[in-house]
């Protein structure tokens, strides 16, 4: 269950060996890992604050360049091949992982960036459809990889954004920053607030003296997501399109407060109102977080995680039965000071602030009750917080 510090060592020499059976020459190994966010969900997309980090769960690439113009793909844990040549790069329906990778390398060739053809092994410990951020995690591996060696001289902002733009136009899915700001900029024993508006950024220490950071994984795979996701985001800038033919000056629901959502928004549409008041009050509780976090106050941090997650099924409307009952299971448990469901929705974790000793007790009895109300089986994961993607080997 527990997570170990730093570089999973066994994995990179085993990467790096097969690396060589496979392709015959000696790769760079790149660590990227996946992220939790503590508060702020669905804010980033609308210019607000998050408050993510990087985790002990990451996924590994190795990779070198080629003489020709093909892309060799190799995802180890699935024991699955791809190659294309760069000439021909565009997404692919059937598998998805590679889209994560050959995003990336449409956009260093988008941006002009020289690019050659290259062999990449990929394997990873995030685990998929969970919450946890797996796909930015490829998509950072690749672009510190592929900025590496061919000597590219891009900033860590500059990929973050370019590994954001690989999702949007090979997965679909219209994210904000979050993710890939999460796995690049990460610093161990520290949450980042994010201002998702200027991109300043601050490192804020996440000391947990006899707390853990509890992942309980549904297993429901939010197969909802990538749709209802982009929906969400329309429907955010459908009221701020509204309440800007009033007051020009706004231009995100970063700018909004509750009055003009009364006045501009809730007579208009009810469902636009519940979903942008979502928004404005996460804002706001992850501000006033924010200064709980400042003050030590983990007991008013995790009652606010518990407001973000009722928000974010009865009012955003992005949980599911199997979130909403493990969340109904910790909440009023003095052992748990704070637990939410984390990330887009439809399925994933949730993330549980846990006192140590209550732990194991906590996950037999929960697990337990998960299987008899869903069927399903409930994977716990203890994370701590680890530095951000980085070259291991
Ligand atoms: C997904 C997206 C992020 C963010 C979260 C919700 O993880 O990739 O950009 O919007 O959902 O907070």
């Amino acid at each position: 269950m527990n997570g170990q510090s730093g570089p999973n060592t066994g994995k990179v020499l085993d990467l790096v060996a097969k690396f060589e059976k496979v392709f015959h020459s000696k790769p760079l190994v790149i660590r990227a890992p996946g992220r939790i966010n503590i508060i702020g969900e669905h804010t980033d997309y609308n210019e607000g604050f998050v408050l993510p980090a990087a985790i002990d769960k990451a996924a590994y690439l190795a990779m070198s360049l080629r003489e020709d113009e093909e892309i060799h793909l190799v995802a180890a844990d699935l024991d699955e091949t791809f190659s294309v040549r760069l000439s021909e790069l565009k997404p692919v329906q059937s598998p998805s992982w590679p889209n994560y990778l050959l995003g990336v390398a449409a956009q260093f060739q988008n941006s002009g960036l020289r690019i050659r053809g290259f062999n990449a092994i990929l394997s990873s410990e995030v685990p998929m459809g969970a919450g946890l951020s797996s796909s930015a995690a490829v998509e950072c591996a690749t672009a510190f990889a592929l900025n590496t060696l061919l000597e590219a001289g891009l900033s860590r902002m500059e990929m973050v954004k370019l590994a954001q733009k690989a999702e949007h136009e090979y997965a679909g899915v219209m994210c904000g920053i979050m993710d890939q700001f999460a796995s690049m900029m990460g610093k161990k024993d520290h949450v980042i607030k994010l201002d998702c508006r200027s991109l300043e950024y601050e490192h804020v220490p996440f000391r947990l003296e006899g707390i853990k950071i509890l992942l309980l994984d549904s297993n429901v795979k939010h197969s909802l997501a990538s749709s209802e996701y982009n929906v969400r985001r329309k429907e955010c800038s459908q009221a701020v399109d509204w309440i800007r033919e009033q007051v020009p000056t706004v231009h995100s629901l970063r700018d909004v407060t509750e009055a003009m959502l009364n006045t501009y928004v809730l007579p208009r549409d009810p469902l636009i109102d519940r979903r942008s008041r979502f928004v404005v009050l996460e804002n706001k509780r992850l501000e006033e977080g924010c200064r709980d976090l400042e003050n030590g106050n983990f007991e008013a941090l995790g009652k606010k995680m518990f407001e973000t997650h009722h928000g974010l099924s009865a009012q955003y409307e992005v949980s599911c039965r199997e979130l909403d009952f493990l969340i109904s299971q910790v909440e009023g448990n003095p052992d748990v000071i704070g637990a939410r469901m984390m990330g887009g929705g439809f399925g994933g974790c949730t993330i549980n602030l846990v006192r140590e000793n209550a732990l194991p007790a906590l996950v037999a009895t929960v697990s337990g009750r998960y299987l008899k109300e869903t069927g399903k089986a409930l994977t716990p994961y203890v994370v701590s917080i680890e530095q951000g993607t980085s070259r291991v080997y």
